[in-house]
């Protein structure tokens, strides 16, 4: 394979010196002696990513992507292993790196923009683009100090996509920006892929992800935990991450307790009515005892996380064999749309899932009331 990015083995340590817990008197005593840890960002992580290719990197908060990010675009030096880029690369990264604060905008752009090799000339032809998609006409000239962290982003991004960079690289500070200046980084960079561009994308949004990428790399405690189709990396990733607590000393890969085969109604449609009872069959297929508690999840067209219910109060218990787990939701509180579900089986803390089926089905809901909102509230009203 040709390769347009590739890491060898790419691990990456920070030093940490706690001088915190030192008293002062133990300071006096021994200058300079503060304790420093070596704490591991990156472990090992090696990959090659093909021109044209879109991967998109998903991980838990502090696993290492903007750290691996860091490291591909040359601003930090892995400890050990290497990173060879071929071809021009620009990336959005974190707030902070990037821009110098004391200067303006206008002068960022151009040292930006010099710094990925463009000559002041060609910076001129392109500087009132990168200003009007930013939408900073007015705050050229402010120092970026000044910028809130959605102009900061929005000048950033339009830098990173105006030079042309055959690699694009953007970390998920782009969630920043408002959501119609999303939407028009997401419209540039459908336009980069249409190109043939390269791009690597931190999201948080693992259905945009899905929708977006070819590839998912996923991050887990500093370690390349999957490098594969994007979807297959979003289940990945998001058996890991279900619940919010991780599961320590859990380091193999995702178990095959058993599979989803398949969800349904009872009026075989996918369709429920705000304030109404819902009914949903699950079949599973248990390969070993499963003891564990059955959540769903509701996501909007737009991937969000409507509802993710309550794991606590749905215990279950499935010998080896098939099994149908029968769910009934007492009232629907989402108002009208179409939400992917998703449905699984979680470990006893609620924290890993033991069989997960992502996007199962679809479901219609229809609101006939004439509230609005994303759920129903249904009060009731009196007067005294
Ligand atoms: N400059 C740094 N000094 C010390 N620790 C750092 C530094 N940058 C990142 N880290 C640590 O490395 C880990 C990975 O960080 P990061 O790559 O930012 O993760 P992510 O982007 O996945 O949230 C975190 O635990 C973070 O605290
Ligand atoms: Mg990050």
């Amino acid at each position: 394979m040709t390769f347009v990015v590739r890491a060898e083995k790419v691990s990456k340590n920070f030093r940490l010196h706690s001088e915190r817990h030192r008293s002062f008197k133990d300071k006096l005593l021994r200058p300079g002696q503060g304790v420093a840890t070596d704490f591991t960002a990156l472990t090992d992580v090696s990959f090659e990513i093909a021109s044209g290719e879109t991967v998109g990197i998903l991980g838990r908060n502090g696993s290492g992507k903007s750290t691996l990010l860091k490291c591909i675009c040359g601003v930090l030096r892995p400890t050990s292993g290497q990173v060879l880029v071929r071809g021009t690369l620009a990336g959005l990264l974190e707030l902070g790196a990037g821009f110098q604060p004391e200067l303006s905008g206008r002068d960022n752009v151009y040292l930006s923009a010099s710094m990925l090799g463009m000559s002041t000339k060609s910076v001129d032809a392109i500087f009132d683009e990168i200003v009007g998609f930013a939408e900073l006409e007015q705050f050229i000239d402010t120092p970026v100090k000044f910028y809130s962290s959605g102009m900061y982003v929005r000048l950033g991004f339009s830098v990173a996509v105006s030079v042309e960079p055959e690699i694009l690289v953007v970390d998920e500070v782009l969630a920043v920006g408002d959501e119609r200046f999303q939407a028009k980084c997401m419209d540039r960079i459908r336009q980069f892929q249409r190109d043939g561009r390269t791009i690597l994308l931190v999201s948080h949004n693992a259905d945009q992800v899905r929708t977006l990428c070819d590839r998912t790399l996923v991050l887990d405690r500093s370690q390349l935990a999957f490098d594969g189709p994007a979807a297959d990396g979003v289940r990945v990733f998001r058996e890991r991450l279900m619940g919010t607590t991780s599961v320590v000393g859990d380091d193999g890969p995702p178990r095959s307790a058993g599979t989803i085969d398949a969800v349904s109604t009872p009026s075989g449609r996918f369709v429920a009515t705000t304030g109404e009872k819902w009914e949903m069959s699950v079949a599973v297929t248990a390969h070993q005892a499963i003891e564990g508690h059955f959540v769903m999840e509701l996501h909007n067209d737009r991937g969000e996380l409507m509802v993710r219910s309550d794991w606590e109060v749905a215990p279950v218990s499935l010998s080896p064999g098939a099994h149908v787990i029968h769910v009934d939701a007492p009232s629907m509180s989402l108002l009208d749309g179409a939400y992917q579900v998703s449905v699984g089986i979680v470990s006893d803390l609620g924290s890993q899932a033991v069989i997960w089926r992502e996007q199962a089905a679809v479901l219609e809901v229809t609101y006939r009331g004439r509230g609005s909102g994303l759920i129903q509230l249904a009060p009731r009203v009196r007067v005294s």
